[in-house]
């Protein structure tokens, strides 16, 4: 089947109350990305040809989440086949193919599922139901297969007989259907059940009437598991943690306590990168080849060059770019600064809106300072420059290559190249003073606790 023939619907109208939240349900984070980006992410690596995304009244924020998928409003919550049939006019002219239905919050989805489903469509099945065997079926519906194993119907936990609710296998939500018998069935679908709502599940029962093949995909239930509550995210959290680890490690990095290291979605690893305990990315890092992250340190939109060295205790910002063999050592924050190849800013420092030349060293406590309280200024440092600890730099400044700035300084004016520059106030020493100072603080102190008694 070509991927010009894939479209699908994502269901998000549901109101997400368990959550007890102000964020719409479907914006809230798995890996540091919103759940539905998760579901839209797996869908768009098929390729499909049109995706509609449906939301409910007043989610402008999920329109905005998902442009440029185009939305439809549910404006009454009505179920699950009257949020698909909201999609229908997206769909005019679509009469060749499969189209996915999809829940929004169900993160841990993934493409390689969906591919299988395409598979079953291929295989002769109109609709194909993606099912699961949890630990705790209530509340599923529930798969009803033939003797040919081919399924009849679903039936809602609801609307079961007891017989029907021993069923282990339940319908996990999505759903691939022949795209020129979807709409047509989603009409026929009525409200007669325990919950009156019009519910999608009953297409399987409406097809298998009209003598069209159903089938199933199994997947692990920990892949389906959609999130209703703050504990569903924490688990859907874990799962999809414990699966990238694994991965890192089956690519080549060492994780030497794989089960503290909190990656993101679209954390990039390359190989040999050795990550201590307590390491967390946030979205948008890359680590390159050979690099050593060491224990407690916090990436963030951060780029690590080859070979570079992190931490322990590190926070690289939004827009650190480390360069090849840099070393970035204790409590040192970078953001949005470029550092070439060999930089060594090892303790203590803040580093923003700067560049950095090859070389360079930034001494113990070293400060730019690109905030007046009002606008961001840049520091530019160039190569092989020696900056002393305890150095302010007050930006706008430069300081030219092969430079050295003495310890402590205050740099508010560029410094040129090759140049020794000392800005801090000069050092007065008084010989054979510290004895009489010493004698006369003594003999104050004393007079004070005599007054006193
Ligand atoms: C649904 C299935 C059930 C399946 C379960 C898996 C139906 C009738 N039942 O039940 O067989 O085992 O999912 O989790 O489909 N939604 C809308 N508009 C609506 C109703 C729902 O957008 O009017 C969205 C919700 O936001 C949610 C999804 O559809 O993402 C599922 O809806 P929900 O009512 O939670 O269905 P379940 O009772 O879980």
């Amino acid at each position: 089947m070509k991927t010009s023939e894939i479209a699908a619907i994502v269901l998000a109208a549901g109101k997400g109350t368990r959550m007890k939240s102000d964020l719409p349900k479907v914006l809230h984070a798995v890996a540091g990305r919103p759940m539905i980006h998760h579901v839209l992410a797996a869908v768009d690596t098929l390729d499909a040809a049109r995706c509609v995304v449906v939301v409910g009244p007043d989610t402008d924020a999920v329109a905005a989440a998902v442009a440029p998928h185009p939305t439809v409003v549910q404006t009454e919550r009505l179920g699950t086949a009257h949020a698909v049939r909201m999609a229908q006019g997206a769909f005019d002219g679509f009469d060749r193919g499969t189209v996915f239905i999809l829940f929004g919050d169900t993160p841990l989805i993934t493409a390689g599922t969906l591919r299988r489903m395409i598979e079953a469509r291929a295989a002769g099945a109109a609709v194909v139901i993606l099912g699961f065997r949890p630990d705790h079926p209530t509340g599923y519906g529930r798969l009803l297969l033939g003797r040919d194993g081919l399924l009849e119907a679903i039936v809602e936990d609801r609307d079961a007989t007891d017989a029907q609710r021993a069923v282990g296998l339940c319908n996990g939500g999505v759903m691939a259907v022949d795209a020129a018998t979807l709409f047509p069935l989603v009409e026929r679908i009525g409200k007669n059940n325990a919950k009156g709502e019009y519910y999608l599940t009953d297409i399987v029962g409406l097809a298998r009437a009209d003598g069209l093949d159903c089938a199933v995909v199994e997947v692990d239930a920990d892949e389906i598991m959609g999130c209703d509550s703050r504990a569903d995210l924490a688990r859907a959290e874990a799962i999809w943690q414990r699966a990238r680890r694994k991965r890192a490690l089956d690519e080549g990095a060492t994780l030497i306590d794989p089960d503290s290291v909190w990656f993101s979605f679209d954390t990039e690893l390359g190989r040999d990168v050795i990550i201590g305990p307590h390491v967390v990315f946030g979205p948008g890092v890359t680590v390159r080849n050979g690099v050593h992250i060491h224990p407690y340190s916090h990436l963030d939109g951060a780029t690590v060059g080859e070979g570079a060295v992190v931490g322990p205790f590190a926070r690289l910002r939004p827009g650190a770019d480390i360069g090849k063999d840099a070393h970035i050592g204790n409590f040192v924050e970078v953001k949005n600064s470029v550092l070439g190849e060999g930089v060594k800013a090892n303790h203590l420092s803040y580093i923003g809106d700067s560049d950095v030349g090859a070389g360079t060293n930034v001494g113990a406590g070293t400060i730019t300072c690109n905030y007046d309280g009002y606008n961001k200024h840049r520091t530019v440092i160039g190569k092989s420059v020696f900056i002393g600890s305890n150095t302010a730099l007050v930006a706008p400044v430069k300081i030219g290559d092969g430079a050295i700035v003495g310890a402590g300084s205050t740099v508010v004016q560029d410094v040129p190249k090759d140049a020794l520059t000392i800005a801090r106030g000069r050092q007065v020493d008084l010989p054979d003073y510290a004895g009489p100072l010493r004698e006369k603080l003594a003999a104050e102190k004393r007079a004070r606790e005599k007054d006193k008694k």
